[in-house]
């Protein structure tokens, strides 16, 4: 990949909590309709990096650049106007708003960005995120305590397109999920590659990972010690026993 079409470029970031030194020298790039996954095991950084991106930890030494132009010193309200839209982990939806008004926060705290050229053919709005996730329009009044862990995972999902990225970080979207909504996320997954998003995807979860990956790296204590294919990871039971903990077989 030329590194024009890169969107988001993250070069040699080195990320520190205090004196606790997490990433050793992540590089990745992020390019418009492809899915890139980062997979490792808990407590190997994964959020760490995802944060780093976001503005939220931001990196210590190294360079992250979007759309050309740094986003190192952005902090991270100006990171998300600029269309990088971040899924956490854990959901971390308002448990106290209702369903609609979690879906419009972004809409009106980002107002600018909706004036931002977008890269993909489709613009967000509440009732094309209502369309792509019914379980959501049934719910609209509820609050966000009242949803189960699936229906707060599509409202998480949903917030962040009510912004319109044109990237997205997904941090462990099906953690916790039964196998038929881990199932909707990888379907909303490759719509929104097919709709021209870059989207980084950390997960646990091999089969999600493999099925949606354009590109993998695998993470272990700060460090890539893998990045290629879905095919070459499947073939690669080093990686696989030593890093991410499936057995041979698997
Ligand atoms: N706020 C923090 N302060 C200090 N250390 C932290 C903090 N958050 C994470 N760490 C440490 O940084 C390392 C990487 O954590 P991180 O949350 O990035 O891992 P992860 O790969 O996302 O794990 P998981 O799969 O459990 O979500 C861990 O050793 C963790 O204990
Ligand atoms: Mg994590």
């Amino acid at each position: 990949m030329a590194a024009s079409d890169a969107l988001l470029e993250v070069s040699d970031i080195h990320t520190y909590y205090g004196d606790s030194y997490v990433l050793h020298g992540l590089s990745l790039s992020l390019t418009p309709g492809k899915i890139v996954v980062i997979l490792g095991r808990n407590g190997m950084g994964k959020t760490t990096l995802v944060r780093s991106i976001a503005g939220l930890t931001p990196p210590r030494r190294g360079e992250i650049k979007f759309e050309g132009r740094p986003l190192t010193s952005t902090a991270a309200y100006g990171i998300a106007q600029r269309g990088i839209a971040l899924v956490p982990q854990g959901r971390r939806i308002f448990k106290s708003l209702t369903v609609r008004e979690n879906l419009m926060l972004p809409t009106s705290t980002l107002a600018k960005s909706k004036k931002r050229a977008s890269h993909t053919g489709k613009q967000w709005n509440l009732k094309e995120v209502l369309d792509e996730f019914p379980q959501l329009a049934d719910r609209i009044g509820n609050l966000g305590s009242a949803l189960s862990g699936g229906e707060q995972q599509m409202l998480a999902i949903g917030r962040a397109l009510m912004a319109n990225p044109s990237t997205i970080l997904m941090d462990e979207p099906s953690e916790g999920l039964a196998p038929k909504l881990v199932q909707q996320v990888q379907e909303i997954l490759l719509r929104l590659r097919s709709e021209g998003h870059a989207i980084l995807l950390v997960e646990q979860n091999l089969g999600l990972a493999l099925a949606v990956a354009d590109e993998i790296n695998v993470i272990s204590s700060g460090r890539f010690v893998f990045h290629g294919s879905s095919d070459e990871l499947s073939k690669n039971t080093e990686v696989l026993d030593n890093h991410l903990g499936v057995a041979k077989g698997h």
